[in-house]
């Protein structure tokens, strides 16, 4: 799918993509959110960079976990940053995080702008990894630490079995019902499926010229923190 098109999906969904995110995977985004932040061990002054930010969550996490943490969140979707901008204000998060509306494929920024860069369940949505990842590499100051939270499948024979028919059945029934579209949740089915496996990503961090890089499952491997450092 193009960027535009991309975009425009999670348009569609944005008021309800919150709710459908923490029914989907029973509440355990917050905590994947929560490990990434931790993880990532921000320290204050850094300047952190959260792609496909969306709804704000991941910058909301790390904005209330550190509070001189210079924060910039950036998404295609002028809806999703919509969301993001209404409950940073609720929160009154909002001095702490500039939104910007870009294409992670051609940052708008320099090289070494952030000494951190994250993206939750982003990368899976990039029409050009390679291309996303060499972006994020040239962003990052020299030691500067890359995060990915992705969507991935279990390596346990036995947790596949239960949890391949709830991706490929219930996903997309439940995801319709809470946002009111499935199209979005087949898309989200099928790009699970398709998505490399660890060792590939870790191979694709590598190629850019990450080192070392790394990665750790999250709940039972139905999601991956990667990392990589910029040399
Ligand atoms: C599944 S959501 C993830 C949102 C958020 N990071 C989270 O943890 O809930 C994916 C987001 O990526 C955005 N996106 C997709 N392609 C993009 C691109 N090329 N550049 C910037 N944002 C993009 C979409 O608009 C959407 O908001």
């Amino acid at each position: 799918m193009r960027p535009d098109e991309v975009a425009q999906m999670f348009s569609q969904i944005a008021q309800r993509y919150d709710r459908a995110n923490h029914i989907l995977s029973f509440q355990r985004d917050r905590a994947w959110r929560r490990t990434l932040v931790q993880q990532a061990a921000p320290k204050p002054g850094e300047r952190l960079l959260d792609l496909c930010t969306g709804t704000g969550d991941v910058a909301i996490e790390f904005a209330r976990a550190c509070p001189k943490l210079q924060i910039v969140g950036l998404d295609l979707s002028e809806e999703m940053l919509r969301v993001a901008h209404e409950k940073l204000a609720q929160l009154s998060l909002d001095h702490r995080v500039q939104l910007v509306q870009g294409n992670a494929l051609e940052l708008p920024f320099a090289e070494s702008s952030f000494e951190i860069v994250t993206i939750a369940f982003g990368l899976r949505n990039l029409s050009d990894r390679t291309r996303g990842l060499k972006e994020i590499y040239r962003v990052l100051s020299t030691e500067g630490r890359a995060f990915i939270v992705e969507f991935s499948l279990p390596q346990s024979s036995l947790v596949r079995l239960v949890y391949l028919p709830y991706l490929r059945y219930i996903v997309p029934i439940v995801g319709g019902m809470v946002s009111g579209s499935r199209a979005p949740y087949e898309y989200l089915r099928d790009s699970i499926e398709g998505f490399p496996d660890r060792a590939q990503i870790l191979e694709e961090l590598y190629e850019v010229g990450f080192r070392p890089v790394g990665y750790r499952d999250l709940t039972l491997g139905i999601a991956t923190l990667y990392w990589g450092e910029k040399e």
